[in-house]
């Protein structure tokens, strides 16, 4: 089977890493998500001070340390899923957590990370057969892919979603608190001046609010199977 670029942009806990998950299972590609690549690269900062209790950055610091800090993906054979790696440390767990959660945004509208992660993603990416969800892969990463989706969810129903998986973990916080910590998200990640959150022209945009799992899934594959389908058809005369 001829392999594909699937990018996956969209608001955060609008579910795009869950299908991303189900679909490179499903087609056997790779999964590549972007997100845990700022995050990790945010919990560096963290780890080294250079972020305060206001969240203040110390880009100097982190821009000058940016060729130190190498991420990778390691197969996890507990979940099968990608655990990322920041400097050879599984730290897939402790980039879910608050602290990074709360400053992530922030780290990833500095223009010299975004080039490195972009950089990066280009690179996994490269031999297609890859479903990478993000902000800016449709429009940014990968403008050509051969399919683009822009997920979006019902505000309620994305803190609920976001409120079960922190609790899931033994955490537990207002959805109040955790509403408000998406919609700051939100606008950060739409405002930003390097490579904002914007729906590319050609994504099919895919509302979740009300479909299950084994729904979304199935309408993708669709979308990859009628895709697939056309490139195999032979050139008109
Ligand atoms: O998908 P996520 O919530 O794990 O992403 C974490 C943050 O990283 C999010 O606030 C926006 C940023 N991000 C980005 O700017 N570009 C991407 N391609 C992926 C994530």
């Amino acid at each position: 089977m001829q392999n594909i670029t699937i990018a996956i942009d969209g608001f955060s806990s609008c579910g795009k890493s869950t299908l991303a998950k189900a679909l490179a299972h499903k087609l056997n590609y790779k999964y590549i998500d972007t997100g845990a690549m700022y995050r990790a690269v945010t919990l560096y900062a963290i780890r080294h001070q250079w972020i305060d209790t206001e969240k203040n950055i110390n880009e100097t610091a982190l821009i000058q340390a940016l060729s130190e800090i190498e991420l990778g993906f390691v197969n996890n054979p507990e979940t099968h899923h990608s655990d990322i790696t920041l400097n050879g440390e599984n730290v897939e767990q402790e980039i879910r957590l608050m602290p990074v959660s709360s400053v992530v945004s922030k780290v990833s509208t500095i223009k010299e990370v975004r080039e490195k992660m972009v950089a990066l993603q280009r690179q996994m990416g490269k031999r297609k057969g890859v479903v990478m969800d993000g902000r800016d892969i449709g429009t940014n990463v990968f403008p050509k892919a051969e399919l683009k989706l822009f997920m979006t969810a019902d505000p309620e129903v994305r803190a609920r979603r976001r409120a079960d998986e922190y609790s899931s973990k033994g955490q537990y916080f207002s959805l109040d608190d955790i509403k408000h910590n998406l919609q700051q998200r939100d606008q950060e990640d739409l405002n930003r001046k390097e490579n904002p959150l914007i729906k590319a022209d050609d994504a099919v945009v895919l509302d979740n609010s009300d479909l299950s799992r084994e729904q979304q899934l199935e309408f993708v594959l669709k979308l990859v199977s009628d895709l697939l389908l056309i490139r195999r058809e032979p050139p008109l005369h």
